[in-house]
């Protein structure tokens, strides 16, 4: 798996199946799945390491998390989070630190925000390092928004993330992921872009759909957004595979 088949999905309009994983042994299990892309998140902040945000993780610790990934991923495409303070300062140290990301086993590197990060992503993939980019509810941004909202409802809000979602693809990003935004905003964006676009919290409308692996065990989150489809099943596997066909066949989300 590499970006040109999640691209090739796009293109033939087929789902793309992405969930959050921090250890090897869940690794094997979602390439035994055949899940399409794994996320190192910085959301083993909160679900690994026990904190209120995601703001305390460091390189060293998503990067320890991602080859534990990494070594039973197989075939499956690894994106990593690039962790707060890591990509802020400038493009020089955000391609030293997300190239040892890249040598610790990622395929891409995702980076949270909008405008001010268009001359950091043409510097990355200018230089072989290919960029997620990261629109919508923005968790690292969590003491500046205040709390965890829907982004792109008002016109104003809608328009500046189409804009931006546009600079983003320009500027090389290869793949989008869409917090917490509003359907019928992501669905705007999805349709303007040649770059797939996957949603967590942001409709059906999108090229693929992300949760944190935890969530859909029912033992994380119970968010509107998210589900337990641990519940409906008989053993992990089976769960992760309904997750798969619930994606693919559109059930998930609803709507
Ligand atoms: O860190 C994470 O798990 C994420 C997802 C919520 C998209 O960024």
């Amino acid at each position: 798996m590499n970006i040109n088949d999640l691209v090739l999905k796009k293109e033939k309009q087929e789902k793309i199946t992405m969930l959050t994983c921090y250890d090897s042994t869940f690794a094997a299990v979602l390439e035994s799945c055949k899940l399409d892309s794994i996320l190192v998140g910085d959301s083993l902040g909160m679900v690994i390491k026990g904190d209120k945000t995601t703001l305390t993780v460091s390189l060293d610790e998503i990067k320890y998390h991602l080859k534990c990934v990494s070594a039973k991923s197989g075939n499956t495409f690894i994106i990593v989070d690039m962790p707060f303070s890591t990509f802020q300062e400038n493009p020089e140290k955000t391609f030293s630190h997300a190239a040892k990301l890249m040598d610790a086993g990622a395929q891409m590197v995702k980076l949270e925000g909008g405008n001010w990060l268009l001359g950091t992503i043409e510097f990355l993939t200018t230089r072989g390092i290919p960029v997620c980019a990261h629109l919508g509810m923005l968790p690292q941004s969590i003491h500046k928004i205040g709390y965890y909202r829907k982004f792109g409802s008002s016109q104003q809000e809608k328009d500046l993330l189409i804009k931006t979602a546009t600079s983003l693809e320009n500027a090389g990003s290869q793949l989008l992921i869409l917090e917490l935004v509003n359907s019928s905003t992501s669905k705007q964006i999805t349709e303007n872009l040649k770059i797939p676009t996957v949603g967590i919290g942001s409709g059906k409308f999108v090229d693929g759909q992300v949760l944190v692996l935890y969530d859909i065990l029912g033992i994380g989150n119970k968010l509107s957004f998210t589900k337990d489809f641990l519940s409906e099943s008989s053993s992990i596997e089976e769960c992760i595979k309904n997750y798969i066909q619930a994606v693919k066949k559109g059930t998930f989300p609803e709507n």
